[in-house]
């Protein structure tokens, strides 16, 4: 299915979440002009091709992320021709999906890889000469140009000591994890858990896979709370199953005497940081959307300026109710 890109990026500056709530998966939108009659690689009028393969379109964090992609490309559009392709979280949709873009000989392929597995494609366009710019999610081995980020461990870390920290050193956190085989989801686990060595009184559950999903997330925990397990904190990879493991908590008939604290990753969205003003939620950690600064980094790789650094970092940021309002000033275009 085509998506019109004309309409849909013509208003995603105003509305952020925008063009296909829900996920696009197997959808492809592109800017403007014809393909016929084209140079590998160019499109009509000789502009190069670029594509991007995304994990998924379907959750907030990803439909911000979309939207400024597209704004991005929209405002390059004299430079180069922009595709995306969305996977539904399904590493082997993506790498099909990939195999299938890679037949247009795109310039530079932009990908956020579902999984780790995803490398299997990349490192073949990697390998056929096509510049290769990772968002998010990466790849092991260093087959790609560059990778644009956050820094999941350091993500991790500065979450697990927060949360040692509102704990005074002491209790117990369960862990609500994001997809298995991404390495966003290792990493955020990881950092975590070594900031929590560091504090001999805190223990840690290592909760289910809940796929970064609010409902899988709330569903876990509505069957956790039902153990009767005592728990003093839940750290979840992201915002969205912060939310869930919440409302699960709020809803129940059977849960610890004391609150206790929620805290996920992403801070995009006005909902979580309304829910940590009213004190649901206690903080998140801002994951920077990639998009934007990779296409930057495309239009650059196409008038031959390849970045001198193979990892490109976003920073972090840390959201509780003390800095809330000032946060929610400081970022205006969060999703709604
Ligand atoms: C969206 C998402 C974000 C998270 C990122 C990790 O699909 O789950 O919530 O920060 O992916 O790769």
């Amino acid at each position: 299915m085509k998506l019109g890109l004309w309409a849909c990026s013509a208003f995603a500056a105003i509305m952020i979440v925008g063009c296909g709530s829900g996920d696009s998966g197997g959808s492809t939108s592109t800017t403007p002009g014809t393909t016929a009659e084209k140079p590998a690689g160019t499109t009509a009028g000789n502009l190069p091709l670029v594509v991007f393969s995304q994990a998924n379109s379907a959750d907030p964090w990803r439909q911000q992320f979309d939207a400024e992609t597209k704004a991005a490309a929209e405002a390059n559009k004299s430079a180069f021709k922009f595709e995306e392709q969305a996977a539904e979280d399904d590493p082997n949709k993506q790498i099909s999906q990939i195999d299938t873009l890679m037949l247009e000989s795109p310039k530079v392929l932009l990908v956020s890889p579902a999984e780790m597995s995803v490398r299997t494609a990349i490192e073949k366009a990697f390998d056929k000469g096509t510049s290769v710019i990772l968002l998010d999610r990466g790849i092991p081995g260093d087959k790609y140009t560059v990778h644009i980020g956050g820094d999941n461990v350091e993500i991790g870390k500065q979450a697990g000591e927060y949360i040692a920290k509102r704990l005074n050193g002491k209790g117990i956190v369960l862990m609500i994890q994001g997809k298995g085989g991404a390495d966003a989801t290792n990493d955020r686990r990881e950092g975590a858990m070594a900031a929590f060595k560091k504090f001999p009184g805190i223990s840690v559950i290592q909760g289910d896979d809940c796929k970064y999903q609010r409902q899988a997330a709330q569903s876990y925990m509505e069957t956790f709370l039902q153990t009767g397990k005592p728990f003093d904190a839940v750290y979840a990879h992201n915002d969205e199953m912060a939310i869930g493991a919440y409302q699960a908590y709020d809803h129940a008939a059977t849960k610890p005497k004391t609150k206790p604290i929620f805290v996920g990753v992403d801070g995009c969205q006005q909902e979580v940081v309304q829910m940590i003003k009213d004190g649901k939620l206690d903080a998140t950690f801002r994951y920077p959307d990639p998009g934007p600064k990779g296409i930057e980094v495309a239009a650059e790789i196409l008038k031959g300026n390849k970045p001198k650094d193979k990892k490109i970092i976003l920073p972090t940021e840390l959201v509780d109710k003390s800095n809330a309002d000032k946060y929610l000033a400081a970022h205006p275009g969060l999703a709604k």
